[in-house]
């Protein structure tokens, strides 16, 4: 019996590194029943609301995306920060996510959030309507980060603010330099660096003058 202890734990070792394996080569999104994952004490206190929404600079009336913003951790503190006149839009690709987020926002009567089912890339965005875009723990999920970086780049007001936020131990994890590679590309700049390990954040701005790229022609503005 004490035998096979160490084999089921070669075992359980091989099975979570494999697990890790896939997940950097071919990323999925945190299925809806792990959000315990991000939200904890631990992330709470190195990438709390309170932080995140300090590094966006935020103030009343701006237009927020918060670009795969799963169960609305941070969904509601930016919702707040932006009262009376700002507003949210919390977009994901995953329903189950969205659901969280709408009975969320329900028990906590927070009226300034409207709810975008969509994946980054995929060219739901308006064009120019935000001020901040915050992308926290989302990067590294994202297939085609690339397309991701153009669609957000377009849905920026000139001169706004892309957040990369990221936490060192997520299996989705990508280093400052490899976030600078996959968004600069689109034409943003790097702006601000805050935090080391084990959380950091990159700010980049959208530049006020350069052209803007070409997302999908389905590119639309709603509302
Ligand atoms: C780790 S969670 C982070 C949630 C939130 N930003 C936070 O910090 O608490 C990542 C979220 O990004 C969403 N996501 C992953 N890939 C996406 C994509 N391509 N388009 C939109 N959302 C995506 C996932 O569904 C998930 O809800």
């Amino acid at each position: 019996m004490t035998k096979i202890v160490p084999y089921a734990l070669i075992g359980i070792v091989g099975l979570a590194i494999a697990g890790f394996l896939r997940q950097r080569r071919q990323p999925i999104p945190t299925p809806p029943r792990l959000t315990f994952l991000f939200e904890n004490p631990l992330v709470e206190a190195f990438a709390g609301p309170e932080l995140l929404v300090e590094r966006l600079g935020l103030a009343p009336g701006m237009q927020v995306l918060d670009a795969g913003c799963g169960p609305g951790r941070l969904t509601i503190p930016l919702a707040r920060a932006v009262e009376p006149t700002g507003e949210i839009v919390a977009l994901d690709s995953q329903r189950a996510m969205l659901e969280k987020l709408e009975h969320r926002l329900e028990a906590e009567n927070i009226t300034n959030v409207r709810i975008l089912e969509a994946g980054l890339g995929e060219g739901a965005l308006p064009r120019e309507a935000f001020d901040r875009v915050l992308l926290a723990f989302v990067l590294g999920e994202v297939r085609d980060r690339e397309a991701a970086g153009r669609e957000l780049y377009a849905a920026l007001k000139p001169g706004r603010i892309l957040s990369v936020t990221e936490i060192f131990g997520d299996p989705d994890y990508r280093r400052p330099a490899s976030v600078r590679h996959e968004v600069e590309p689109a034409g943003f700049e790097l702006v601000e660096h805050f935090g080391g390990f084990p959380v950091y954040t990159l700010n980049f701005r959208r530049p006020e003058h350069l052209a803007t790229h070409k997302t999908s022609p389905e590119a639309s503005d709603f509302g």
